[in-house]
């Protein structure tokens, strides 16, 4: 087998962990499909000798020491998914990363070369946030944007916590972060533009405001047959207007400025026959400017006030997961476009509206975020897709940023 098929045979593997029915993969953070892909991650790495180390929030990183106590740079993304989700977000990035350290390793072999960097791979936990809010938890506990204790006591939906999960599937570690030098991850780009210009690979200029509102609805359990309606406090009518706020507001804005939607609710008690006492909705908002973000959460935060007032009911609004808008250096921008030029493919830059590992450690180190085509755009569901072809670009692209970067 070639190294190509080798990296293919590899990635259609691991989405047989916590695969669906219709093509995608359900593996969500610290569950028994996520340490199934944990597992087969260690072993691969044990089987090329790299040392493997986890440490407190579940990361796992997978080193390759060529310069004694040298920081390391990193390759890597996420293995975890969403529910339902597609089998392309985070483990190509993650799977890529091996295959092309790997490449690396016996290049610097083969030249005889010591690198100035360390290399290693990386799969962050809990990147979704799916199962465990927020998001890109693990790589933000790394850089130090959240809290390793206060996350590990951050609850599911059945109470049990971070720290409970991961101790479960094994994956509480203890080992030491490793210290790091840069950064390098590869993604779909979970929109159109690449797909529709027919370009290999985008280089991401930058990301995205993004920020999550958390609404809690308090009205008044009741019976649904026996209450008059006007003493109903009926806390899902009141929240399913907060969903259609939230989609009128964004949709006031010129298009494609901003996007926003209600992804999760859920409500207490649940019965067919009991009118609801809490309805709890996540609203994620993101948009170009961090402008039109503060503008939107104005506006909603005014409405809701409205009709929790008109409903006779509580609700409560607090502000969770903001990330400002990043920019990834020049220089890795300009490398990304010398590889991709030195190996023939196209290549455009390219803003990410999704939230990736690499936001977070572009606050720490030199950091570089490649995107390879998504097919109509899918991402976050089963119908997610990417060519093999495509994948083999980004990871020709990826084995030599990952040189380049070694090199220092
Ligand atoms: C998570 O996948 C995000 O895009 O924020
Ligand atoms: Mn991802
Ligand atoms: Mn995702
Ligand atoms: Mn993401």
């Amino acid at each position: 087998m070639t190294l190509n098929q080798e990296f293919l045979t590899d990635f259609h593997h691991v989405a047989e962990f916590g695969a669906t029915v219709r093509n995608g993969v359900d593996r969500q953070a610290a569950t028994p499909e996520d340490k199934l892909s944990r597992d087969w991650f260690a072993e691969f790495a044990k089987n090329q000798g790299w040392e493997i180390r986890v440490d407190h929030i579940g990361n796992m990183f997978a080193l390759i020491e060529t310069r004694p106590g040298a920081p390391y740079v990193l390759l890597g993304s996420h293995l975890d998914s969403q529910p339902l989700g597609g089998r392309y977000d985070g483990a190509y990035g993650v799977i890529a990363g091996l295959h092309a350290a790997k490449n690396i390793k016996h290049r610097l072999d083969a030249e005889g070369v010591v690198p100035e960097f360390n290399l290693g791979v990386v799969n962050w936990f809990n990147e979704e946030g799916g199962r465990f809010a927020p998001s890109i938890m693990g790589s933000s506990v790394f850089v130090g944007s959240m809290d390793e204790s206060e996350m590990l006591k951050v609850e599911d939906l059945e109470g049990i916590s971070v720290a409970q999960a991961l101790e479960s599937i094994g994956y509480l570690g203890t080992d030491a972060r490793p210290e790091v030098a840069g950064y390098a991850e590869i993604h779909i780009e979970q929109g159109r533009i690449l797909e529709r210009e027919q370009i290999n690979i985008g280089a991401v200029d930058y990301s995205w405001h993004t920020q999550k509102l958390d609404i809690e609805v308090l009205g008044e359990q009741s019976h649904t047959g026996a209450t008059a309606m006007a003493d109903r406090h009926d806390a899902l009518v009141a929240a399913s207007k907060v969903v259609l706020k939230v989609h009128d507001v964004v949709e006031s804005f010129p298009e494609g400025s901003i996007v926003s939607s209600v992804g999760r609710m859920t409500l207490e008690p649940n019965s067919p026959i009991v009118v609801a006492r809490r309805v709890h909705l996540v609203a994620d908002l993101r948009a170009e400017n961090k402008h039109d973000v503060l503008e939107a959460r104005r506006i909603l935060i005014d409405q809701i006030a409205r009709i929790a007032e008109q409903h006779e009911i509580k609700i409560n609004v607090a502000d969770f997961d903001v990330r400002e808008i990043q920019y990834y250096p020049e220089e890795g921008l300009e490398l990304v476009e010398k590889v991709a030029a030195n190996l023939g493919k196209s290549v455009r830059r390219i803003r990410t509206m999704a939230g990736h590992d690499s936001v977070a450690m572009n606050r720490i180190v030199p950091t570089v975020m490649l995107f390879i085509p998504s097919i109509d755009g899918v991402s976050h569901c089963e119908r997610e897709f990417s060519t093999d072809e495509d994948m083999l670009h980004g990871l020709d692209v990826l084995a030599d940023i990952g040189w380049e970067m070694s090199l220092g």
